[in-house]
């Protein structure tokens, strides 16, 4: 029997953060290790131009985040790990799926349909500022999960309508062109996995409450301390279930470790106290991959010459399909 095969990317417009670690990055590399499934994970540098103008920023996160996933013990033997801009094959198919995707289902994308909805109550025109890219993004990340077989995608629950038009679009097309696609499903991560960020919303670049993930020791310690609280004094039972700090401390503890914590919180462990645990806590797990990251990023040839050698196993496969859907839309050699 085949192997199912995972993919994920992350996009290349920002620091990894802790919440990239746990919610994607972490899980993907446990899976991984347990060699029941065939794995895919990229640095998706073409959504980052959605998001971010800025050439040197999306330059150097694709770094960090190619030195993150490396850093964190991703084996590149084990998995098929590339950098999508490398893969040509990618926007080639992006059109010919753009060719099969309804533009009144693209209306409906969340992201869209966000960026217009600002733009209404700030009194602006609809599309103010909203560029093709932004409109059309769902029809890209079809192109990078069908390309590759993809069945399932773990992703947070904020792109589950995405991989739901993948699944659409991939429909669409093998309906009219012939079996080419795998329908793809979302697998969403459980509570403990969608990270609560520095004000207590998930964890994102885009609410701009992160905590990344390599930071120094001291700047950790900094950032830990902004975790939103409320002003409860030590001494005062404090509920676990409603704290960020206690959320964070569950992604990273054992079971025990959170049970005994939670205890703490009953207790009415100070804020003080409960954030200088939880730096220890992640703090340890960090450490050692940290001083690799900081390696890799001194190294950046190494981290290329990683990504090329996965660019070539990954064109292995996107070629073969790419040819076979040229042809079956017609675009194929006269004679
Ligand atoms: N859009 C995803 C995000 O912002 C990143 C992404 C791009 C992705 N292509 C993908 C995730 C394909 C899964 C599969 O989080």
């Amino acid at each position: 029997m085949t192997k199912q095969r995972v993919l994920t990317g992350i996009t290349t417009s920002g620091s990894p953060h802790l919440g990239n670690y746990v919610g994607a990055i972490r899980p993907a590399i446990e899976a991984s290790r347990t060699g029941d499934y065939e794995s895919f994970f990229f640095l998706a540098d073409y959504h980052a131009l959605i998001k971010s103008q800025d050439p040197d920023m999306v330059h150097q996160s694709t770094l960090e985040i190619a030195a993150a996933w490396l850093a964190l013990g991703l084996d590149t033997d084990k998995v098929t790990f590339y950098r999508q801009s490398d893969i040509p094959e990618i926007p080639e198919l992006t059109w010919l799926l753009t060719c099969m995707t309804a533009k009144g289902m693209m209306n409906r994308a969340h992201a869209y349909k966000g960026a217009v909805q600002t733009n209404v109550e700030a009194g602006e025109d609809e599309d103010a500022a909203i560029s093709m890219g932004l409109f059309s993004y769902p029809i890209l990340m079809a192109a990078d999960i069908l390309m590759f077989n993809a069945h399932k995608i773990p992703v947070g629950r904020d792109q589950i309508q995405h991989v739901e038009m993948a699944r659409d679009i991939a429909q669409r097309f093998n309906h009219h062109y012939g079996e080419h696609f795998v329908l793809p499903a979302a697998q969403v991560s459980d509570d403990a996995a969608i990270l609560q960020g520095l004000d207590g919303r998930k964890m994102s670049k885009s609410y701009g409450n992160t905590i990344p993930l390599f930071l120094t020791e001291k700047q950790l310690k900094k950032h830990i301390n902004k975790i939103n609280t409320n002003l409860l004094e030590p001494g005062e039972p404090k509920d676990p279930d409603t704290s960020s700090v206690f959320q964070i401390w569950k992604a990273f503890a054992t079971v025990e470790q959170t049970a005994a914590m939670r205890l703490e919180f009953e207790k009415g462990i100070a804020w003080g106290e409960a954030k200088k645990q939880l730096f220890e806590l992640i703090n340890d797990q960090i450490k050692e991959p940290r001083e690799k990251y900081l390696q890799l990023l001194e190294n950046p040839a190494q981290v290329e010459a990683v990504l090329q050698k996965g660019a070539l196993k990954a064109r292995e496969q996107s070629a073969v399909l790419m040819a076979k859907a040229r042809r079956s839309v017609g675009i194929r050699p006269l004679a």
